[in-house]
């Protein structure tokens, strides 16, 4: 009757079909439950036609018997939810890590095209209501199948002519819902959409707090909540519309039916058809509308089910994980190389980089300096590979960072980036960062980024828990706390993206000298702004719009009167 997606099924199978024991037993159970269903009616027909006269059953079998009956309907049904609650639990942990494993692997760009909002939605909610909805349905379908056969059955037992009556009913109400149930999937899926969308102004409103009190921005944003809202709203109504029109459209056709029964049931009753024999008929009857209510409305919880489902079969299948070579030797020497390495991050725009040519031996420290915008940050994610280059190559140690495989790769890095990210956990943790705890090496990093008297100002230390994103530390404590962790990563390769740029000058200059300790024997790119840390790289190496422009040392290129020269010239005018 409801046209399902049988690859959204199929592929639903490894996640929700694994519990066999689990299945056996709600089906078992939901047969049992159903199949009883006549039962009620069936007590009927003697207690009528028999229990109101002298020498009829005895008095302590009706109840005794309904009793039974609940009983055992009452542990099957009992039975049957506890097996799919099993079932979807079981499922749905699996499934759920599946979807997490693969924002794990995931390419890049996934993250530049779905925002955090749509990706948790879509783990944490939308495949618990999706999964429960599906599962759920299955089942309801199948008890509600049996009780309409086995009904039916005993309508036909009873009298197959009036029986023949009810059949009416069943094409009208499947007409009904393949109607409804194209519609409510459609509606589903704009309404998954629209909650995402509305999740995220909220998201939005929570970081920027304070910029939008700042900038006096309420309006617009309450205009822009209050116009997803409504479309959210609208959407609602329309799959309440769809919706509530089945019930009494179904039920008309019911009553329909239940009139024509009725009415050729009296004309037959002249013809020896038992009060007992007709009350039965007319309460199996009227017991079937429900199935076949909840049959109709299946429709729903299946279409809105399979859109939820579908979120995460796209994130799991049509997602591509990151790809990566299997170049694996233990630790690299640090030798980087790019040869002719251009980056597009838009088709249509400008190259981030253009025709980059550069070589790094192991151990130098090389500085990357140009105006906001040139490629610096560009640059230094082609290494690990958050960046793919567009032409030319990438290589460390000579192997194409495209061969290497990528666990490999990205151990040889430690990344003090511009934007620190800090998880809501220990500050032990967010510098080992799941690596094994060294207690000793953990103290020297501390030391090393000068962070030891913020340490040692805490009740717990380095056990305190930093909190969302460390946001109780300040903008030069997350930094240095940045570089403790890319310190204790010891990496051949440290890359610096203005790693000192929130520190005040004497802190500055304490990280620095903990800093020019560390290079020591390693590759090091430092990018800077403030051109005063950088004096002491071996190489400067200037980028203008992408291109590499200049490089050499610092006093020669102050000599050249190049680009760098009048940055420097413009800096110390200034300072
Ligand atoms: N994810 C991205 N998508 C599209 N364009 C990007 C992306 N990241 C950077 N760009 C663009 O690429 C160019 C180079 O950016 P990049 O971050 O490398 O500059 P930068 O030299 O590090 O600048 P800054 O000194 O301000 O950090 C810029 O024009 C920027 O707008
Ligand atoms: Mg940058």
């Amino acid at each position: 009757m409801i046209r399902i997606d049988s690859t959204a099924v199929r592929w639903l199978v490894p996640y929700f079909g694994r519990a066999r024991g689990a299945w056996a037993l709600a089906i078992v159970a939901t047969i049992i439950a159903s199949a009883t269903e006549p039962l009620v009616p069936a007590l009927l027909k003697p207690l009528l036609d028999r229990g109101f006269q002298g020498d009829g059953i005895p008095l302590w079998m009706v109840p005794a018997t309904l009793l039974l009956i609940f009983a055992v309907r009452g542990t099957a049904g009992f039975l049957a939810d506890l097996a799919l609650a099993k079932i979807t639990q079981d499922g749905l942990k699996l499934l759920r890590q599946d979807m997490f494993a693969r924002l794990l692997d995931a390419r890049l760009s996934l993250f530049r095209e779905q925002n955090a909002t749509a990706l948790s939605n879509t783990v944490v909610f939308e495949v618990q209501n999706g999964a429960t909805l599906l599962v759920n349905s299955v089942i309801a379908l199948l008890k509600d199948s049996v009780s309409l056969i086995a009904l039916l059955a005993y309508l036909v037992y009873l009298n197959w002519q009036l029986t023949l009556i009810v059949f009416l009913i069943v094409p009208g109400v499947a007409l009904l819902i393949r109607t409804v149930s194209r519609r409510l999937y459609r509606i589903a899926r704009s309404t998954q959409t629209a909650t995402n969308d509305l999740a995220y102004v909220v998201e939005e409103n929570v970081l920027a707090a304070r910029v939008v009190r700042l900038h006096g921005s309420q309006a617009v944003q309450a205009d822009r909540f209050a116009g997803l809202s409504g479309s959210l709203r609208r959407l609602a109504m329309k799959t309440a519309v769809a919706q509530a029109s089945i019930t009494p459209l179904t039920h008309m056709l019911a009553a329909l039916a239940l009139s024509i029964v009725i009415s050729i049931a009296l004309w037959q009753s002249r013809e020896g058809i038992t009060v007992g024999t007709f009350a039965s008929f007319i309460t199996a009857m009227l017991m079937l509308i429900a199935p076949i209510k909840r049959l109709s409305e299946v429709a729903s919880p299946i279409s809105r089910g399979l859109a939820a489902v579908q979120r995460a079969i796209d994130l799991i299948e049509k997602t591509p994980p990151e790809s990566g070579g299997d170049h694996a030797p233990g630790r690299a020497r640090g030798r980087i190389e790019l040869q002719d390495v251009g980056v597009r991050y838009r088709e249509d725009g400008p190259p981030a980089l253009d025709g980059v040519t550069l070589a790094i031996e192991p151990g130098q420290v090389v500085a990357l300096v140009g105006p906001s915008g040139s490629g610096k940050t560009t640059l230094a994610n082609l290494l690990p590979r958050f960046v793919l280059p567009t032409s030319g190559r990438v290589l460390l140690d000579g192997h194409d960072v495209a061969q290497w495989r990528l666990d490999a790769l990205r151990r040889q890095f430690a990344l003090v980036s511009q934007d620190v990210v800090m998880f809501n956990d220990t500050l032990a943790a967010n510098i080992a960062m799941g690596g094994e705890v060294d207690a000793r090496r953990l103290a020297e990093c501390v030391t090393a980024a000068n962070l030891q008297d913020l340490v040692a100002a805490l009740p717990e230390g380095l056990q305190t828990v930093t909190g969302h994103n460390a946001m109780a530390l300040s903008g030069g404590q997350r930094q240095r706390l940045a570089i403790a962790r890319a310190l204790y990563k010891d990496a051949p390769v440290l890359i610096l993206d203005e790693a000192t740029s929130a520190l005040d000058t004497v802190s500055e200059r304490l990280v620095q000298e903990a800093l020019q300790h560390l290079m020591v024997g390693r590759t090091t790119l430092i990018i800077a702004h403030r051109l005063s840390t950088i004096e002491h790289a071996d190489r400067v190496v200037v980028l203008d719009e992408g291109r590499l422009v200049e490089q050499g040392s610092h006093a020669e290129l102050l000599a050249r009167g190049g680009l760098y020269a009048r940055l420097h010239a413009l800096q110390f005018a200034s300072a």
